[in-house]
């Protein structure tokens, strides 16, 4: 089956090609012809999944799915959330989010936190979810320079290192990102 993957995230689509093997034929959004960026206005994880893959098929009645993420912190009530991205303002950096995060958690000492992944599949209009968690803890300062994104500042549960100290093979196998992806996966292999 050919499926339209609705990310501009060229790094995501190698992912999950590589994961998905060739029983179906993950396309891009450049390759659809679609150039722009999808509206993303919800404040749930769920919300916004669900509308970046309807805009796509309601544009072009293609299979497709698309995923969003966030960083969820008890002790914050759950930020940044479905903010992650832009925690710290307009087109922040990642350490300007890291930052923001570490200033608001130097007193804490409930450091319990997850990463949570929500993929919205639509096949033939019917819209699926996917939902893949990985708790852990936050640091007190940085560690590590691989990965992206909140990575130095987060220990996943049962390990010793950040996610940017773990090999890229280790975190994809138990990230929240890993597990949704693995649970996709299984749905399409059984369609
Ligand atoms: P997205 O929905 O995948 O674009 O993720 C939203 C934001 O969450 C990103 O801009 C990152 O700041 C953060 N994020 C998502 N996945 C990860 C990850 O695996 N490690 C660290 N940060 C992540």
């Amino acid at each position: 089956m050919k499926i339209v993957f609705a990310t501009n995230n060229q790094h995501k689509l190698e992912e999950i090609r590589k994961a998905i093997g060739n029983k179906h034929e993950i396309v891009s959004l450049k390759e659809i012809g679609f150039e722009k960026d999808i509206p993303e206005t919800h404040d749930t994880l769920e919300g916004n999944a669900s509308e970046k893959s309807a805009h796509i098929y309601n544009q072009y009645k293609l299979n497709c799915f698309a995923d969003d993420t966030g960083l969820e912190i008890d002790i914050l009530n759950g930020e940044p959330g479905v903010y992650s991205a832009r925690y710290a303002g307009e087109n922040p950096s990642f350490e300007d989010n890291m930052n923001k995060v570490l200033e608001k958690m130097k007193a804490e000492t409930n450091r319990s936190a997850r990463f949570r992944t929500v993929i919205s599949l639509i096949i033939n209009g019917n819209e699926t979810q996917f939902e893949g968690i990985c708790p852990g803890t936050i640091m007190t300062e940085k560690y590590g320079e691989s990965g992206f994104g909140y990575d130095p500042i987060f220990m996943p549960n049962g390990y010793q290192e950040t996610f940017a100290e773990l090999s890229l093979e280790v975190k994809n196998k138990i990230s929240h990102r890993g597990l949704a992806t693995d649970k996709l996966i299984d749905f399409l292999n059984k369609i």
